[in-house]
């Protein structure tokens, strides 16, 4: 009798450690796809859904977007897009706007198209942006001196760089001249200008590159 227990009690010694370790497997499968789930969750949050939103939200003003191919590696590769007739560079797109409006205007239909004036950066976007231009035209930026006493900022709250600036020589020239454009002046060159505000000038919008 106590020779055919003991196999029994070894059984059930084996099954005792074969549900232990189930429940450690089915524990650990849980948590991962926990994780799993938590990090899909997070990660379309932050890519898919800010993208998508932006391109909802831009989807009631521009009917397609051009796209072309960024990144060098293969792995790397996304689409950059802008609305089309806008003009990509760098991780931005410009649209030059040939109807003449007052500077808050023109910033008000810059916003209206999910843009801001331009913010001029670096010499090579100053230089792309310019090859855009017609010149007989001046072209209201998103820069202003608010106070008149000097002290030019950026739409976008961008510091204005001691390095990044094109004025033309001797500009600015006039205190009451409170708004920048961009302006071809003989001989031959495109520069700054502090403009009035309260002139109806043609414009450049900016927006960020929407990539897919
Ligand atoms: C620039 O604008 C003028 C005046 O509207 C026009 O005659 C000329 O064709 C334009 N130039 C270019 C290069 O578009
Ligand atoms: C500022 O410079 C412009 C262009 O050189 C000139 O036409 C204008 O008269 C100047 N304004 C003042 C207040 O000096």
């Amino acid at each position: 009798m106590v020779q055919e227990g003991q196999p029994q009690v070894r059984e059930k010694g084996v099954w005792r450690a074969n549900v232990r370790l189930w429940f450690v497997a089915v524990i650990s499968i849980t948590l991962l796809s926990a994780c799993f789930i938590a990090s899909c969750v997070v990660t379309y949050h932050f890519t898919y859904g800010k993208t998508g939103k932006r391109l909802s939200e831009l989807h009631t003003y521009y009917s397609s977007l051009t796209c072309f191919s960024e990144g060098t590696r293969v792995t790397e590769k996304v689409w950059g897009c802008c609305p089309n007739a806008w003009k990509p560079f760098g991780s931005s797109c410009y649209f030059i706007s040939t109807e003449k409006r007052f500077w808050s205007k023109s910033e008000q239909n810059c916003v209206g198209m999910g843009a801001h004036l331009v913010v001029i950066n670096t010499e090579a976007e100053q230089n792309f942006i310019i090859q855009q231009l017609n010149e007989s035209f001046s072209y209201f930026l998103g820069l202003s001196d608010p106070q008149g006493n000097g002290k030019w900022q950026w739409i976008d709250q961008t510091p204005f760089d001691e390095n990044v600036r094109f004025w033309h020589q001797n500009e600015p020239n006039f205190s009451a001249e409170q708004c920048a454009s961009i302006v071809f002046w003989n001989p031959g060159k495109w520069g700054w200008n502090d403009d009035f505000c309260d002139t109806k000038r043609n414009s450049i919008c900016e927006m960020k590159k929407i990539y897919l």
